[in-house]
């Protein structure tokens, strides 16, 4: 195997917090009268916060002015800390620390790339703070996926190079900002959804050193 580094998203990859990131924009749509649907949520996952609430504007054709957007961006965030703040370890999704040690015991390395900038409280809050060797998050890093320079930054800390870099990913933002890293990409979900994915798995409980291995073969055919 060439593989030398497995980079993961946090949202929906690790933890389950894609709910929460909904439930908390969803109030916030509901108090701007905008209609807000699970459907249009896809299209936030994996996207900035302030890049989330212009979707979510866009779609009630809202254009307030910049101090307002920053008032419901911090509004929806205190509703997320709200949230995230009374995460337990049960709340990490199943079959993520079985191979992330999986990994590490066979060499290879392990990274998170994260837009968030609440990455730290979650990892904390679910006991998984020494758990990665590189955490590239929203707090060292300003370009929203697609842009790769999240994994980019995460490859760079880790020292290997991103053609030996896997990702895997919950949302079609993430899957792009992988490719445009020049990495290969594991979609978590829905293979309807994530179709520029190299593979797409339900969820890393269905992961091993094996699975990669041929996923990796499967890639370079
Ligand atoms: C991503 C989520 O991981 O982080 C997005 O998929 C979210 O939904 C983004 O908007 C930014 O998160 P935060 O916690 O900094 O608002
Ligand atoms: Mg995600």
């Amino acid at each position: 195997m060439n593989l030398k580094a497995c980079i993961f998203d946090l949202d929906g990859v690790i933890v389950d917090t894609a709910k929460y990131h909904f439930l908390a924009w969803k109030r916030l749509a509901g108090q701007l009268k905008i209609e807000f649907t699970e459907k249009d949520n896809e299209r936030l996952k994996g996207v900035s916060r302030m890049a989330s609430l212009n979707i979510i504007l866009g779609i009630g054709n809202r254009h307030p002015d910049v101090r307002t957007k920053e008032k419901y961006a911090a509004l929806k965030n205190e509703w997320y800390v709200d949230y995230i703040s009374r995460m337990t370890p049960d709340e990490i999704l199943p079959g993520s620390v079985k191979f992330i040690n999986e990994l590490k015991k066979a060499g290879i390395k392990v990274g998170l790339g994260s837009a968030s900038r609440n990455t730290p409280l979650i990892l904390e809050r679910v006991g998984m703070e020494d758990l990665f060797d590189a955490v590239a998050d929203g707090n060292i890093v300003h370009k929203a996926k697609p842009d790769p320079e999240v994994f980019l930054t995460a490859a760079k800390m880790l020292n290997v190079d991103p053609r030996y870099c896997i990702v895997f990913e919950d949302a079609v933002a993430g899957v792009e900002a992988a490719l445009n890293a020049g990495m290969m990409c594991v979609g978590i979900g829905s293979e309807k959804i994530l179709t520029k994915a190299h593979f797409v798995v339900s969820g890393l409980a269905k992961m091993n050193i094996e699975k990669l291995k041929e996923i990796e073969e499967r890639i370079k055919s």
